[in-house]
């Protein structure tokens, strides 16, 4: 078993019904990694990502996260308790307010009251949320969820942080905020694992990259290594596959300028 890696998968697949949206998926990250996984809508990211943090139950394959297995009863409260996640659907509660859904969190990991306070308001703060934690997390926009969401990820201090699209519908201040939150983390020695499917995300902050096509892992290596190669955005559109030549022809898409009647007119 080698020590040095925060997630280790062999042949993890997963079949909704008798469609196979994860095929045999071998990752390997290592501890200190900011790890992008990257791949086109529908190419299986939030499946892994599920499969990884115990959320949905793979269909074949194994997952080690920290040396353990997240998927054998006796290792799985252990390892939940080193890592952090905020999903794709962000499993928030609908009537909590921000701070009381952070104390939640913080009680759930045992962690004492002073603590969850400070870091509620720090996380609160940093993420721009001060203010609002009087307000039912029902009534917040997508952006404020995420955050919130992320604040409770990493409340407990997680050694190993898992973002589904974490820069997905978040204003450009909070992406930056976020950014410079994950490298920071990274630094200090903890593992972030986070997918994405904007290349120019994954380019900025990752150190290392996993793309995945179809359910398939077509590219896992060191950004460094992939750059020396090629760029990501060719060997991204290389291995994904794009008809990028093809222009886009929708012949009736012109507003109208062609028969010259708006559709109102057309309609009287
Ligand atoms: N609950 C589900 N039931 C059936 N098919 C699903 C379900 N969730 C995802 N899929 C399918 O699995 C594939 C991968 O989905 P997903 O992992 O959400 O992709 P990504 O996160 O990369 O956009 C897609 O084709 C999607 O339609
Ligand atoms: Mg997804």
């Amino acid at each position: 078993m080698n020590t040095n890696l925060a997630i280790e998968t062999d042949s993890l697949s997963k079949f909704y019904g008798d469609f196979q949206a994860v095929d045999s998926v071998d990752l390997t990250v290592e501890k200190g990694c900011l790890y992008g996984f990257l791949g086109p809508n529908g190419a299986g990211k939030s499946t892994t990502i599920k499969m990884l943090t115990g959320i949905l139950k793979p269909s074949s394959g194994s997952v080690r996260l920290l040396g353990g297995d997240p998927w054998n009863q006796t290792e799985a409260l252990q390892i939940k308790k080193q890592i952090g996640v905020v999903p794709e659907d962000l499993a928030l509660f609908d009537n909590l307010t921000a701070r009381e859904y952070l104390t939640f969190v913080g009680q759930m990991h045992l962690l004492d009251k002073a603590t969850i306070l400070q870091r509620g308001e720090e996380l609160l703060s940093l993420l721009k949320l001060e203010g609002v934690e009087k307000k039912l997390t029902v009534e917040y926009s997508h952006g404020m969820k995420k955050k919130l969401a992320l604040a409770a990820a990493l409340l407990p201090n997680p050694k190993l942080l898992f973002l589904d699209e974490p820069f997905e519908g978040v204003d450009v201040v909070t992406a930056k905020v976020i950014r410079d939150l994950l490298l920071n983390y990274v630094a200090k020695g903890s593992t972030v694992f986070v997918t994405s499917h904007v290349m120019e995300i994954v380019e900025r902050i990752c150190t290392h990259v996993g793309i995945i096509a179809n359910g398939n892992l077509v590219e896992q290596c060191s950004l460094d290594d992939l750059n020396a190669r090629n760029s990501l955005e060719n060997r991204f559109i290389e291995l994904v596959g794009s008809n990028t030549d093809e222009k886009p022809n929708l012949d009736w898409l012109d507003g109208g300028e062609r028969s010259g009647k708006s559709a109102a007119e057309a309609s009287e």
